[in-house]
């Protein structure tokens, strides 16, 4: 076959077809003579960038660590500890702290000594939009996407600290996405004219992809002449800094504290001036912000220590008594709910990408991994696993930390994820995270002194909290423009009445107000 102005027939086509099969990984030019051109060079090009050797070391790693069964669940187990109280701030139980925490945080963002970082790389396959998920709107009133409410988080962040400082600031927002999600990222913000930010503090940066294999480590193949290319995990977050000078960047800015959270968190205090505050009171170069776990088998990680040293232990290792064992405040033992939320100093940071971030293994996740067959050429759609992704996670780097803190708040005020899709099942869903920021807002007002009342003008009672996903909340949005954590909200509700709809925002109020009082 003609090879089409590729590289075929030059020495470096040869050397890369020597190189695949070194490392038992020729398959994947075995559709090459049926590729045209175009096809042959994007092929070349995507595997001329992959370091096959170290693809099939990372594979032996990851296998060759975790699985045990029963066996490795009892001792880890065996070796594991809950977070100790002198470590632990929590935004309930140590409530008089608060304020102080808060200022010393506001202070440092005054400062422009604070960076929120955005982990933006990953594929949202469960939640199957075909966008990055920080485009969701998941209808609210105002219809803002994620990405709007978490930039207008910041305005308003800093021009809190502005007034408390009377200093001009700016948070930097560094944000992570993959070859998956750069495009249209960018786009998205350029199109919302950063949504009133400053461009040059909106970083983007672009996590690694490793290929899917299957499950005796070879390649697969996405089309014939494509790889089946998967970010590298939200831990590729280290890589990732190194590889794109993004930690100079931060010294040259003269940050030194740094925010980094997930994308799909409706709730998310960005740059939470508490958490951040609570940190550096501590003198800790490492925290996670957590909510209580409460029901036993509920699947999230808890933050504990093993042998001493702080980790993440997801629920699927360790065995059911564990998971359900209480402490003598008849909390669970293990209550830490990692919701992927960290503090971390760039000094810490600056050593992990210079020097621990090698030493960190992928985790294996068991995926059906759409690719073509490779005797047959067909495009094979597994009803079950037939593959794995290897994926490093943000949360890896704990064990490095030099004075490890956790920071406990409650999830209805901080956390609500979106995961899944409407259709999918009751959990992490667009309308489970709507109702979530609805519930809180309903809250704030509520705090502020104001009242809602139904059509005829009867008060509604104060049961601000959802019960379950089928309750459905008072209809009530709060621009964060207005208020970032529930503040400021006097002026505009205390001693008034209000029918749902309730929108505030930078023009004001806009529902039926019923009366003042
Ligand atoms: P999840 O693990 O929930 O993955 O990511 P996901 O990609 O959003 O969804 P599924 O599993 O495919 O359905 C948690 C956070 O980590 C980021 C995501 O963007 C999200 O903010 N992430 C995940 C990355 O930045 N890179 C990755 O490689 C994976």
């Amino acid at each position: 076959m003609e090879a089409a102005g590729t590289m075929e027939g030059t020495g470096t086509m040869e050397a890369l077809r020597e190189r695949l099969e070194a490392g038992g990984q020729g398959h994947v030019l075995r559709f090459w003579p049926e590729l045209g051109g175009a096809a042959r060079r994007a092929l070349a090009a995507e595997l001329s960038g992959m370091d096959v050797a170290e693809i099939n070391r990372f594979f032996r790693r990851a296998r060759g660590d975790g699985g045990g069964g029963e066996a490795a669940a009892a001792a880890l187990d065996a070796r594991m500890e809950p977070v100790p109280r002198d470590v632990l701030g929590s935004a309930t139980r140590d409530r008089g702290l608060v304020p102080r925490w808060e200022s010393r945080g506001l202070a440092e963002i005054a400062g422009s000594r604070v960076a929120a970082l955005l982990l933006a790389g990953g594929q949202g396959t469960r939640l199957g939009v075909p966008y990055p998920k920080g485009m969701c709107d998941v209808g609210l009133p105002s219809r803002k996407t994620l990405f709007h409410l978490q930039a207008q988080r910041l305005r308003r962040l800093q021009q809190l600290a502005e007034e408390q400082h009377g200093t001009p600031c700016h948070i930097p927002w560094y944000i992570m996405t993959s070859g998956r999600t750069m495009e249209s990222t960018k786009e998205f913000f350029q199109k919302h004219c950063y949504f009133g930010l400053k461009k040059e503090n909106v970083i983007f940066f672009q996590q690694g992809m490793l290929p899917a294999l299957g499950f005796d480590g070879k390649i697969l193949l996405e089309e014939k002449g494509k790889i089946a290319m998967a970010p590298d995990g939200n831990g590729g977050l280290y890589r990732a800094l190194g590889a794109h000078g993004i930690m100079d960047d931060m010294e040259r800015r003269g940050v030194q504290s740094v925010h980094v959270y997930c994308v799909d968190n409706i709730l998310v205090k960005v740059a939470d001036p508490r958490f951040i505050g609570f940190c550096l009171e501590k003198g800790a170069d490492c925290g996670a912000k957590v909510v209580e776990k409460t029901n036993p088998t509920e699947p999230v990680g808890v933050v504990c220590r093993v042998d001493g040293v702080y980790q993440v232990v997801e629920y699927s290792e360790i065995s059911l008594a564990t998971a359900q064992k209480r402490g003598p405040d008849g909390r669970l033992l293990f209550n830490a709910g990692n919701i992927a939320n960290h503090y971390f100093t760039t000094a810490f940071l600056k050593d992990v990408v210079n020097t621990y971030e090698p030493q960190l293994q992928h985790h294996v996740a068991e995926k059906k991994i759409p690719h073509v067959d490779i005797t047959t050429g067909q495009l094979i759609q597994p009803e079950k696993p037939n593959g794995i992704k290897m994926e490093k996670f943000v949360f890896d780097i704990f064990q490095f930390s030099k004075k490890f803190v956790v920071y406990e708040v409650l999830r209805e005020d901080e956390f609500s994820p979106l995961k899944n899709a409407d259709s999918q099942n009751g959990k992490d869903n667009p309308t489970t995270a709507r109702h979530a920021l609805m519930s809180l807002h309903h809250c704030w007002v509520l705090n502020a002194g104001g009242h809602f009342v139904d059509e005829n003008g009867t008060r509604i009672p104060a049961i601000p909290r959802l019960k379950d996903a089928n309750d459905l909340p008072i209809q009530c949005e709060i621009s964060p423009l207005v208020s970032y954590g529930g503040e400021g909200l006097e002026k505009y509700v205390k001693d008034r009445e209000f029918r749902a709809p309730l929108i505030i925002d930078e023009d004001g109020i806009h529902e039926l107000v019923k009366n003042g009082m």
